[in-house]
């Protein structure tokens, strides 16, 4: 029985490197639920709620700009946001910011929270990224991944809109800066894709399941023989508060950042 598991797993691993190389995005199972992305959106809502208004925060209680590791986004108003980042180095700046003292206890979940789906992003995108360069050599694309130059810039963005005050459009159309992205959750659907004939593809969040495709790092590191994948967040309506969670897979490569 648990043979016939792991045989279809690595099938439908199988299949979704290939979607991903032909048709630009494919989804892919991951092993995070969606009480693990809920479990670090909570939290960074109780720090960020009490500082509406600054640009930064990292102390619930601060009354002062604080330039923290929480930032508001802002978009001529529209898509107003808070953003936390969890990447690799994210506890010394913690430890930097705060001492060995005591630390908020919302801090302290949020960041213990965020490490598992930062690193599970970060493992199921290396997992990708070495099946790929098994196809095409070529370009060292896994070696690139996994630099630690590479790996330091790689994110897990924790989105927290505001709450819609009139139905409007989050994110217009665009391409990322990043090699590979992956879609972790989205609390409300929105999220679209572009694909290579043009058609509008929703992508619906499934839990245990990451929607993946390429930023514009991925045609310049491979002439153009992986293809990044435009795509935007649809019109939400009034009064929705929209979480989302995407990684950004990075990569280094000093000639063309
Ligand atoms: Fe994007």
């Amino acid at each position: 029985m648990q043979t016939k598991n792991l045989n279809k797993q690595k099938e439908d691993f199988e299949k979704s490197i290939k979607d991903l190389i032909e048709k630009g995005y494919a989804e892919f199972n991951i092993n995070l639920t969606k009480e693990d992305f809920i479990r670090c959106m909570e939290p960074m809502k109780q720090i960020t709620a009490k500082n509406h208004g600054l640009t930064y925060c990292t102390d619930p209680e601060a009354e002062e700009h604080d330039r923290g590791l929480f930032y508001r986004s802002k978009n001529q108003g529209k898509d107003d946001k808070w953003c936390f980042h969890h990447y690799e180095n994210i506890e010394n700046e913690f430890h930097k910011k705060f001492g060995e003292g005591v630390w908020n206890n919302d801090l302290l979940i949020l960041l213990n929270n965020s490490k598992k789906v930062h690193r599970e992003f970060q493992k199921k995108s290396s997992e990708i990224v070495k099946a790929i360069d098994s196809l095409m050599p070529e370009f060292g694309l896994y070696d690139l991944y996994i630099n630690p130059m590479s790996q330091a810039f790689q994110v897990a963005r924790f989105v927290a809109y505001d709450e819609a005050k009139e139905r409007f459009t989050v994110a217009g159309r665009h391409f990322d800066q990043s090699f590979i992205t992956l879609q972790g959750y989205q609390s409300h659907s929105g999220l679209y894709l572009i694909d290579q004939q043009g058609k509008k593809i929703k992508l619906e969040y499934h839990e245990g399941k990451v929607w993946v495709f390429f930023g514009r790092k991925a045609p310049l590191l491979t002439g153009g023989k992986l293809t990044a994948s435009e795509h935007g967040v649809n019109v939400f309506e009034k009064g929705i508060q929209r979480d989302a969670v995407p990684f950004f897979g990075h990569t280094y490569r000093p000639e063309i950042l």
